[in-house]
C-alpha cells in the first residue's frame, strides 16, 4: 500500500489552454465551512463550481451559482477536486478511486495537534488514491480569510506535491484568487505545512517567558520593598504606588535587562571565537537559540521602554505628586523659608533625562530598522551598523541614564530596605557586565585577533602541527 504509484494518465488544467477560466469546472468535496468559503471565492473568480456531498439534496447552504451532486458525479465533472473534509472521514474516498484516477486532489486538511497520525494527511490521501495527484495547499488559510479575501496577514498559500503539473494547476487557481504562492517541494513537506497552523509565535515563546518571569520577580521584589516594608516598618499605606510608581520601575528595569540580553550573546560568541581561535566551529545550541531570538527580545524591550516613557509623562499630573508639591510650598510659606537652587541636582536630573531621551530615540531607531520594509531597503552593512554599533550606544545611554538616576543613593543605608538593594541597582548588573566585556573586545590587541578570526584566519595548535608532521612522516615511510 505504501509504495509510490505513478499514475498512468495525467489530465490537468492549464490556464494557458484554450479553455477560459469562466468555463473551468472545479469540484469541492464537502459543503462545510471551508468548502463554502472556498466555493464562494472560486465562483467570484469565474470558475464553474460543483460540490460533492453525502446529502446532495439536504446539505447546508451553498453559494448561489454552484451545483451540488453526489461525490461520484461531481468527481466526474471536474479534474481538480478540493477535499474539504476532515481526515477522519477520508475512507469514503477509497470507493471513488476509479473516478479520481489522474485527477488533482487538493488536500486542505489540518489536525488538532502535532504528530496526531504517523503520516501526513496528504500522504495518507495519496496512499488511499494512488492514481490521483495529491497536492497539499490552502490549509494555512482560515475559512474566514477565504471569505473576506486575502489580507496582509494571510496572503500566502503554501503548497507541496509530487507532480509539478498538478502543483502548477493549484498555483494558478491560488493566484487567481489573489494569493501569493510558495512552493515547498514534494509531498514529504506536507507534515511541515500541516504543522504551520498549530504554531503560535514560536520564536516569541522564550523572550515572552523571560519577560513574564522578570516582570513577576521585580514586581514582587519592589512590592516588598516599596509597599510592604513601609506598612510593616512605619504602618504607612503606600499601596496606591502599585499602579504608577511600581509599574514605572518594573517596566524600565525589565526593559534594560532585556536590552542587555540582546547584546550579551554577541559578546559571549566573540569570546568563544577568541578562545577557540576559529569562527568555523558551531556555537553551542543554547547560544544559537539565544542569538535567534534577539529581535524579539529587542522589540519587547522597546515596548516596555515606551511604557516607561508614557508613565513618566503622566508624573506631573498625578494626584500624589501635585499634593506633595502643594504641601511642600504651603509648609515653606508657613515657615517663611525658601529653598536654594541646587546646581548639582540640576545637572544630575537634566543629565539623566537627556540620557533617557537619547537612549529612547536610538531605541526607536532600532525598532524602525527592524521593520521588514526598512531592513529590506538597507544593505547588510547598514543594518549591522544600526543594530550593532548604534545598539551598543543605546545600551550605553540607557545604562548611564540609570546610573545617573541612582547617583549616590547606594551610599545611604536607608536605600537597602530589609538589606535588599533597590531594583535599579539589580538591573544595572547585566548591562554593566555587557558594556565592560564589549570594552575589552574593543582593546586594539583583542579587536585585531577577533577581526582576523572573523576574516577566516584559524589558530593552529603547535601540538597538532607536530602530530600532523609525524603522521606525514609515517605515511611517507609506508
Ligand atoms: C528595538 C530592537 C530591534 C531589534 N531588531 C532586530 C532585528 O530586526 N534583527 C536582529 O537580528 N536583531 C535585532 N535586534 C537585536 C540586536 O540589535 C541585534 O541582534 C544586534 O545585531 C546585536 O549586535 P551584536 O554586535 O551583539 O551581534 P552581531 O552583530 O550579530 O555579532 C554577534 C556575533 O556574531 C558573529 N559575527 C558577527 N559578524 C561576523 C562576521 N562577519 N563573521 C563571523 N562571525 C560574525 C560574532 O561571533 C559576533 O560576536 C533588535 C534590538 C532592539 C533593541
Ligand atoms: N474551517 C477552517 O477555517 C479550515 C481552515 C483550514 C483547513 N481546514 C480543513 O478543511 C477541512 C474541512 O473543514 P471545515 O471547517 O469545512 O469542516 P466542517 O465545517 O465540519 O465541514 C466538513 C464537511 O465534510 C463533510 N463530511 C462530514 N462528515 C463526512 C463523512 N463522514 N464522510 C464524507 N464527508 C463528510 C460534510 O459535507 P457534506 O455534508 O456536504 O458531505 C461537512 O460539511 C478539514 O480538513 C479542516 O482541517 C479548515
Ligand atoms: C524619554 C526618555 C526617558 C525619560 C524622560 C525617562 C525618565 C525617567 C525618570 C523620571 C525616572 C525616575 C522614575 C521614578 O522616579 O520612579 C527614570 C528611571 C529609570 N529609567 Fe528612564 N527615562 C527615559 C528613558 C529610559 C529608557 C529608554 C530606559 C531603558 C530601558 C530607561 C530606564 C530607566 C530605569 C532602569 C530607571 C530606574 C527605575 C527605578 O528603579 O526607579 N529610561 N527614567
Amino acid at each position: 500500500m505504501s509504495e509510490e504509484v505513478k499514475p498512468e494518465s495525467v489530465s490537468l488544467y492549464s490556464v494557458s489552454a484554450a479553455a477560459t477560466p469562466e468555463q473551468e469546472a472545479v469540484c469541492i468535496f464537502g459543503t462545510g465551512d471551508l468548502g463554502r468559503s472556498l466555493g464562494q471565492r472560486l465562483l467570484q473568480s469565474g470558475y464553474r463550481l460543483v460540490y460533492g456531498s453525502r446529502r446532495p439534496h439536504s446539505c447546508g447552504p451553498i453559494p448561489p451559482g454552484a451545483q451540488v451532486m453526489s461525490h461520484e458525479i461531481a468527481a466526474r465533472s471536474a479534474s481538480l477536486v478540493f477535499v474539504c473534509v476532515h481526515r477522519e472521514h477520508y475512507d469514503f474516498l477509497e470507493t471513488l478511486a476509479p473516478h479520481l484516477k489522474g485527477k488533482v486532489l487538493v488536500d486542505v486538511s489540518n489536525n488538532l495537534k502535532k504528530n496526531m497520525y504517523p503520516e501526513a494527511n496528504a500522504e495518507f490521501l495519496q496512499r488511499l488514491i494512488p492514481g490521483a495527484h495529491v497536492v497539499k495547499a490552502f490549509n494555512t488559510l482560515s475559512a474566514w480569510a477565504l471569505q473576506n479575501g486575502p489580507s496582509d496577514a494571510n496572503r500566502q498559500v503554501y503548497l507541496c506535491g509530487n507532480s509539478p503539473e498538478a502543483k502548477q494547476a493549484v498555483a494558478e487557481i491560488a493566484t487567481k484568487l489573489g494569493f501569493n504562492v510558495q512552493d515547498r517541494g514534494s509531498l514529504s513537506a506536507a507534515r511541515e505545512l500541516e504543522d504551520f497552523p498549530l504554531q503560535l509565535f514560536p520564536e516569541w515563546r522564550l523572550p515572552m517567558r523571560l519577560t513574564i518571569g522578570l516582570t513577576a520577580f521585580f514586581f514582587f521584589y519592589l512590592l516588598a520593598r516599596d509597599v510592604i516594608f513601609a506598612y510593616v516598618d512605619q504602618g504607612k499605606d503606600n499601596s496606591f504606588r502599585i499602579m504608577v510608581s511600581l509599574a514605572n520601575k518594573v517596566f524600565p528595569i525589565v526593559s534594560l535587562i532585556l536590552l542587555s540580553l540582546c547584546y550579551l550573546p554577541g559578546v559571549i560568541a566573540a569570546f568563544l571565537q577568541l578562545y577557540r581561535g576559529t569562527k568555523y566551529k558551531r556555537f553551542p545550541d543554547w547560544l544559537d537559540r539565544w542569538m535567534l531570538c534577539r529581535k524579539q527580545l529587542g522589540l519587547i524591550a522597546l515596548a516596555l521602554a515606551s511604557l516607561h516613557v508614557l508613565y513618566t509623562l503622566i508624573i506631573p499630573i498625578r494626584y500624589y505628586v501635585r499634593f506633595r508639591l502643594a504641601a511642600n510650598t504651603i509648609s515653606q510659606i508657613k515657615e517663611n523659608k525658601t529653598s536654594v537652587f541646587d546646581t548639582t541636582m540640576g545637572w544630575r536630573t537634566d543629565s539623566y533625562y537627556s540620557m533617557g531621551v537619547l537612549g529612547f530615540g536610538l531605541y526607536l531607531l532600532l525598532g524602525i530598522a527592524s521593520l521588514p520594509s526598512v531592513s529590506n531597503a538597507l544593505s547588510w552593512r547598514e543594518f549591522s551598523f544600526i543594530q550593532s554599533k548604534l545598539g551598543y550606544l543605546t545600551l550605553f545611554f540607557c545604562t548611564f541614564h540609570t546610573y545617573l538616576y541612582g547617583w549616590d543613593k547606594f551610599l545611604f543605608i536607608s536605600s537597602f530596605k530589609w538589606y535588599t538593594p533597590p531594583g535599579y541597582m539589580l538591573c544595572l548588573v547585566v548591562p554593566s557586565v555587557v558594556l565592560l566585556l564589549k570594552l575589552l573586545l574593543l582593546l586594539p590587541c583583542v579587536d585585531k585577533s577577533l577581526t582576523r578570526i572573523r576574516q577566516g584566519w584559524e589558530r593552529t595548535d603547535p601540538e597538532d602541527d607536530s602530530k600532523k608532521s609525524l603522521l606525514a612522516k609515517d605515511c611517507q615511510k609506508l
